[in-house]
Formats: C-alpha cells, sequence, structure tokens
C-alpha cells in the first residue's frame, strides 16, 4: 500500500515526522513516498500543488498532509499561495466529504476554556462538504457593479451553489456515521435567507426518508454556532455546507481546547482519502520543536481506519496516545501543572514507546 506523505509549511514537516516514526513501526509493509506541497512546493517547483505532487497524490492509495501556509507566500497572488494546493487536492482528487471529530479527551478537560460540566465527554463529528458551495461556485471576481446604488463601482462576488447529487451524497456520509454512533444528525443551514440553504433543507429530509433508526433536526447555522458554545453535548453528528463547516468546525475544535489533538479526513466517494490535523501551519512556532504531532498521528489512525482498512493498527495507535495521555506527557499546547512538558520528537518517541 502506497501512502503519498506530503509534510507542507511551518510546524508541518516536524509532525509529519513524527506521524511516519509511528506508521514505521507497526510492522506493516506501506510503501511512503514524500513529496513538497503549499509553499514548499511554490519555492521548489514554482507552484503549491506541483504536478508530481498531484500526480503522486492521485496514484497513492492515501495521502498523508501536514499543513500549508507561511508569512512569506501571504503576498503571492491567489492563484500561487499555499492553500491552494490543498483546495486543488481536494478537487483533484474529488474528497467531497470532510470528518472533523472534535472529541475532549477526560485528561484534558482543563484545557478548554468553557467550563468543565460544559465539555467533559463531549463527542462530536462535524461533517463538511468539501468540494462545492461558495468556495468552488463560479462566476467569482471583481468585476464593475452592474446595478442598484453602487452601480459603476468595483464589486466582488462569490457564488453559493450546491446540485442536488452533492447534497444528496454528503447527506447519506452523515446518516451513516450516524447509524454507527448516537443515530442522531443535525443538518446546518441558512434556509430562513438563502435559496441554496432551503434546497439543502429539502433535500437532506428527502435523503432521510431512507434512515428510519436515524434522529434529523435542521438548524440555522447562527443557533448552530450559539449552541455549540452554550450546550455542545447535545449535537452528536453535524453535517453542514463548505462554508458553513470551515466556520463550525474550527468552533466546534476550541471547545476542546487541544485543536493540536485533533485530526480530520477527507475521503472520495470510495473512501480513499487525505488525512491531516485540524491544526494549521503555525509558522510562529515553527523549527522550534514543541509543536503537538498528536493531531497527525491521529490522522494516521483515521487513514488506517478508513482508506486502509486496518482498523486493528487504528485502535493500537489510538490507545497508545491515551495512554501517552494518562502518562501525562504533554506537549505545551495542552501543559498543565503536574504534568511532563516534552518536545515534538520526544510525543512522538512516547507514542512509538506506548505501541510496545
Ligand atoms: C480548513 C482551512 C482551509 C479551508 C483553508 C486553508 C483553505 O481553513 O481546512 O478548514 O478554508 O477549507
Ligand atoms: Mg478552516
Amino acid at each position: 500500500m502506497k501512502i503519498a506523505i506530503l509534510p507542507g509549511d511551518g510546524i508541518g514537516p516536524e509532525i509529519m515526522a513524527q506521524a511516519v516514526k509511528v506508521l514505521n513501526v507497526l510492522g506493516e509493509r506501506f510503501e511512503l513516498e514524500s513529496a513538497d506541497v503549499g509553499g514548499a512546493g511554490y519555492a521548489a517547483h514554482g507552484h503549491p500543488l506541483p504536478p508530481a505532487t498531484l500526480a503522486l497524490a492521485k496514484a497513492a492509495d492515501a495521502v498523508l498532509f501536514g499543513a500549508v501556509g507561511d508569512y512569506q507566500y501571504d503576498s503571492l497572488e491567489r492563484a500561487l499561495r499555499p492553500e491552494q494546493a490543498i483546495l486543488g487536492l481536494r478537487r483533484e482528487l474529488g474528497l467531497f466529504a470532510n470528518l472533523r471529530p472534535a472529541i475532549l479527551y477526560p485528561e484534558l478537560a482543563g484545557a478548554s476554556t468553557l467550563k468543565p460540566e460544559v465539555v467533559s465527554g463531549l463527542d462530536i463529528l462535524i461533517i463538511r462538504e468539501l468540494t462545492g458551495d461558495i468556495y468552488f461556485g463560479k462566476p467569482r471576481g471583481v468585476r464593475e457593479c452592474p446595478d442598484g446604488p453602487f452601480k459603476g463601482e468595483r464589486e466582488g462576488f462569490d457564488t453559493m451553489r450546491y446540485a442536488e447529487t452533492e447534497i444528496r451524497r454528503i447527506a447519506h456520509v452523515a446518516f451513516q456515521a450516524a447509524q454507527k454512533r448516537g443515530q442522531r444528525v443535525t443538518s446546518v443551514d441558512k434556509a430562513n435567507v438563502l435559496e441554496t440553504g432551503q434546497f439543502w433543507r429539502d433535500i437532506v429530509t428527502d435523503v432521510h426518508k431512507e434512515y428510519a433508526g436515524v434522529a434529523l433536526e435542521h438548524m440555522y447555522v447562527d443557533n448552530a454556532a450559539m449552541q455549540l458554545v452554550r450546550a455542545p453535548k447535545k449535537f452528536d453528528v453535524m453535517v453542514t455546507g463548505n462554508m458553513f463547516g470551515d466556520i463550525l468546525s474550527d468552533c466546534a475544535a476550541m471547545l476542546t481546547g487541544s485543536i493540536g489533538m485533533l485530526p480530520s479526513a477527507s475521503l472520495d466517494a470510495n473512501n480513499k482519502g487525505l488525512y491531516e490535523p485540524s491544526h494549521g501551519s503555525a509558522p510562529d512556532i515553527a523549527g522550534k520543536g514543541i509543536a503537538n504531532p498528536l493531531a497527525t498521528i491521529l490522522s494516521a489512525a483515521m487513514m488506517l481506519r478508513f482508506s486502509l482498512n486496518k482498523a486493528e493498527q487504528a485502535d493500537r495507535i489510538e490507545t497508545a496516545v491515551k495512554k501517552v495521555l494518562a502518562q501525562g506527557v504533554r506537549t505545551g499546547d495542552i501543559y498543565e501543572q503536574g504534568t511532563h512538558k516534552v518536545s515534538t520528537e520526544e510525543m512522538g518517541n512516547a507514542v512509538v514507546r506506548a505501541l510496545g
């Protein structure tokens, strides 16, 4: 089985090195092949998603992705910016289903900014549609405003849109995920204002007819943002579009207080996928050896479970991570008094040791 390793920028290479170390001690024969992506792709090959990197990602059975973005690339034109790498991979590989779990590990209950009773035991799964919506909708651009009070001025515009098939397939992913968890789906939209939102709601309601055992509720996105902070444990599976999912998943991740712990999966129709930590490239701490590699290590576990059919190995990694947390081993982001602060590399080593 071939795994494309795309470390990217900022802390990407440091955290990826730890995940690779973990993959290499599992006793499986994986073929790991690395390539430049993001700012690193631009620096080495003049493009954030170099053709060879895309070809590798397409040929591989799964992609393990670090993070992209760094200050020095902020002023590049949009088409060359590091973010285009991840957007291009999502589009080119058809990775429409983004699974973002937000789990509060009991040992880290103190890390949340919310009261422990509000978040303890939190276990929600955000399913974000990833290849449609205003992210990819056309037309988009800057033009001369055609009418209205600002006629003749320049205006920026984007297009929010969803085809029926796009909504149906992500709704199926959500209902099927709920069947394996708490049997509840909250579909988030803005049906009170947007045509796209009402259409989303109608289609999700229709797909729900095939899932009698799963409860469905609809929620407006502004209310969903409020409920996530007010009573997050009410949620089981939340399904939403690309734009709202981007925002709500950051909010949900922060409920746990430890975005450095959260993995994610982006899957196509055949469960081929790209796996990446939910956090970004954190250029401010890059190269210091203090980043938390656990989100990337846990992303590797998700990869084993969803794309490589190695659920047992995924369990082994997840158990090892819990063991390390129970031992009090902590990177700086999740450090509390009385625990043992370690570097990125020491955290990776601790997981390797816990794997036995
Ligand atoms: C994410 C990120 C990306 C997004 C950026 C880096 C393009 O915020 O994965 O949530 O907006 O989807
Ligand atoms: Mg985001």
